[in-house]
């Protein structure tokens, strides 16, 4: 990053780099999971769930592109051994469900890493309000996407209980 633009960041930039490094790994776990749950998942209704995995699955790395950018802007180093992914990230990655057609259970295992990402971007806003107004634009526009996120899979596994429950009355 230019001189002036570091100057600005009031801040322990080493202690900032390790929470957006975590942050990085964290989305290339989570890009890596729904990206292979896409395609390994079976017997979902109809293409809704495997979409919304692939597209989610190319948001997620995003934003690790966009923590890159912003980790060497401030000095740091995004390259990371692939076998060090999962040790330098704040959660383990989650693999597919073991039952392939178990969708709900894949949407909640999405709904929890929602809520990881959700904490760690509110954790970077906090500690860069007013610091590093740069860096917390981007905590800010992350976290506000995350939010959307789990949004949409909370209705989601509403919306599949409201249809089983009237399958089952007209039963
Ligand atoms: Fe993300
Ligand atoms: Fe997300």
């Amino acid at each position: 990053m230019g001189e002036k633009g570091r100057s600005i960041v009031e801040l322990d930039v080493k202690a900032l780099l390790a929470e957006l490094k975590k942050a990085y790994l964290d989305e290339l776990l989570a890009f890596y999971s729904y990206w292979i749950t896409a395609q390994v998942a079976e017997g979902f209704h109809g293409e809704e769930l495997t979409e919304h995995f692939a597209e989610d699955a190319t948001e997620e790395l995003g934003h690790a592109q966009k923590l890159a950018a912003r980790i060497l802007e401030l000095g740091g180093d995004p390259v990371v051994h692939p076998k060090e992914w999962e040790v330098g990230a704040d959660h383990k990655w989650v693999a597919p469900r073991r039952d392939r057609s178990d969708a709900e259970g894949m949407v909640e295992d999405q709904i929890r890493a929602e809520r990881d990402a959700i904490e760690a971007y509110n954790r970077i806003a906090k500690m860069t309000f007013g610091k590093d107004p740069v860096t917390y634009s981007l905590g800010t526009e992350l976290l506000e996407e995350e939010v959307r996120h789990e949004e949409f899979l909370e209705n989601l596994l509403g919306r599949r209980a409201g249809r089983r429950k009237k399958a089952a009355r007209r039963r």
